[in-house]
């Protein structure tokens, strides 16, 4: 899941650095969606879901976490500390965010509205999904 990892390219100057985020360019869905997760604490872990459809762009834009990803057969373990570094998550992947320093905020771009009617919030039906595409 190694693709699932994207390294974004900075401009930087001696004034500091700058990413630029485009549709369809360096990120492979068009970003009808952006939130972002702080006051986050170290021991409250979040995810715990899947998507059905949507696809997520991820960044640690300040401070860290560990990113997990499990495609129902394996699963990633992502160390992110860098503004530059941002996860690739599709569908049908289950995500678990855990370990974050105080400073953590993550920025998130997604490829559509919210929708609680696209979260799989079960693991169990997540993996019958999983097996259920599989067998297509
Ligand atoms: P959730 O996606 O479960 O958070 P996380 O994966 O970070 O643990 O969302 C937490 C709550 O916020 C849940 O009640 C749904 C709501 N929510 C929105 O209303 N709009 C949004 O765009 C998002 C991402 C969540």
């Amino acid at each position: 899941m190694n693709r699932n990892l994207i390294e974004l390219k900075d401009i930087t100057d001696e004034r500091g650095s700058l990413i630029a985020i485009e549709n369809l360019k360096n990120i492979p869905f068009e970003i009808k969606r952006v939130y972002y997760l702080f006051n986050l604490e170290n021991d409250k872990p979040r995810g715990f879901h899947a998507h059905k459809s949507l696809k997520q762009l991820i960044i640690c834009i300040s401070g860290e976490c560990d990113f997990i990803l499990n495609n129902g057969v394996s699963e990633q373990t992502f160390h992110l500390n860098s503004p530059t570094q941002a996860i690739l998550c599709e569908s049908l992947v289950w995500r678990e965010m855990i370990n974050f320093s105080s400073n953590a905020i993550l920025l998130v771009l997604a490829s559509d509205f919210y929708n609680e009617d696209d979260y799989i919030r079960d693991y169990n039906v997540f993996l019958d999904m999983v097996k259920g595409e599989s067998n297509d």
